[in-house]
């Protein structure tokens, strides 16, 4: 069977698809294509499967580029907004993602962000590296105390369960959080308190770190009049999808001290950057690297290859995403 990566990937899912005797065709350029490209690809010859990436967006166009031999369309990712699960059930396609192996990944940064913003690293980095630590300062770059605070988890999947158990072991976090589904276990074993109305969890916390997918009832749950419920003191930390938080709204807090900071690694307009964003001290900017170790990268192109094989072999694949 001939199959189609629409980037290059590390290579341990690319040899399995390989060994298993199937030709791979990979886009050599590093960079996402266009839709026109990725519909000219598909056209290109009758691919059996293709392994895409959050970046392409897999709509009836694409679908229909794609042809009836196609059987499946495998994200490279655990997130998968930029799927079209109706069209793709419609076609009898099946759509897959890559949960689990990138938890401890993305669960570490964010907690890498949290830390970093409380302690204002990057910003110190950028000081120090300008030259202007001249002498030890009782008052230089102050910033936040991270044990004992609370922290506000959004989405308790398994990368907010993850955060949480970090945040409230390591670092003796009460948590407080929301979720569509209450886990009177995971409460008791974190000393957790759920909070009903998301709105509590922004008032409450003293860092809130979101971990919802986006969805159309997710999309900007972070506005306006949700950080205006957050502390002065409170961050916000970003590292599930950018438009989960309308990032108009959120300069406007962090320009006019309604919240302390933020430390975002996935953005509204992603690739691109809200206009005022990068200017402020008060924000970390990462370029949505959160799963971006080695290790899982790899575990990720493991994943995505076995659900291929899965699906090219009669099988239900491992982690079919149910529309
Ligand atoms: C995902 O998997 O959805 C992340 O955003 C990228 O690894």
């Amino acid at each position: 069977m001939k199959i189609f990566i629409t980037r290059v990937i590390p290579d341990r899912g690319v040899n399995l698809l390989r060994h298993a005797g199937h030709t791979v065709d990979i886009n050599p350029e590093d960079r996402v294509l266009s839709h026109d490209e990725l519909i000219l690809s598909l056209q290109k010859d009758a691919y059996g499967a293709v392994l895409c990436d959050l970046d392409d967006k897999i709509d009836p166009a694409v679908l229909d580029a794609a042809g009836p031999q196609c059987k499946i369309f495998a994200n490279y990712a655990v997130g998968y907004d930029n799927l079209d699960l109706p069209a793709m059930a419609q076609r009898g396609i099946a759509a897959t993602n890559t949960p689990g192996v990138l938890t401890n990944a993305v669960a570490e940064h964010a907690l890498g962000l949290l830390l970093g913003i409380a302690h204002r690293i990057p910003e110190a980095d950028r000081y120090t590296r300008a030259g202007k630590f001249t002498s030890w300062g009782p008052t230089l770059l102050l910033g936040s105390d991270v044990s004992g605070r609370t922290l506000g988890i959004v989405g308790l999947g398994r990368i907010g369960s993850r955060v949480a158990h970090h945040a409230a072991r390591g670092f003796d976090m009460p948590i407080v959080y929301y979720d569509v589904k209450r886990s009177e276990e995971f409460e008791k074993s974190y000393r957790a308190a759920y909070r009903k109305n998301v709105d509590d969890v922004f008032a409450e916390a003293d860092y809130i770190s979101i971990h919802v997918p986006l969805l159309p009832t997710t999309r900007h749950l972070v506005d306006a009049s949700r950080l205006a419920l957050m502390k002065k003191s409170a961050y916000l930390i970003n590292t599930s999808r950018g438009a989960v938080i309308d990032e108009t709204a959120l300069v406007a807090a962090l320009q006019n001290g309604a919240i302390r900071g933020a430390a975002l690694d996935v953005y509204e307009h992603e690739p691109a950057l809200t206009p005022g964003l990068a200017d402020l001290e008060n924000v970390i900017l990462t370029p949505h690297i959160a799963s971006a170790t080695e290790e899982t990268r790899q575990a990720m192109s493991e994943i995505a290859a076995q659900n291929i094989l899965a699906v090219l072999d009669g099988r239900i694949p491992p982690n079919v995403i149910k529309g």
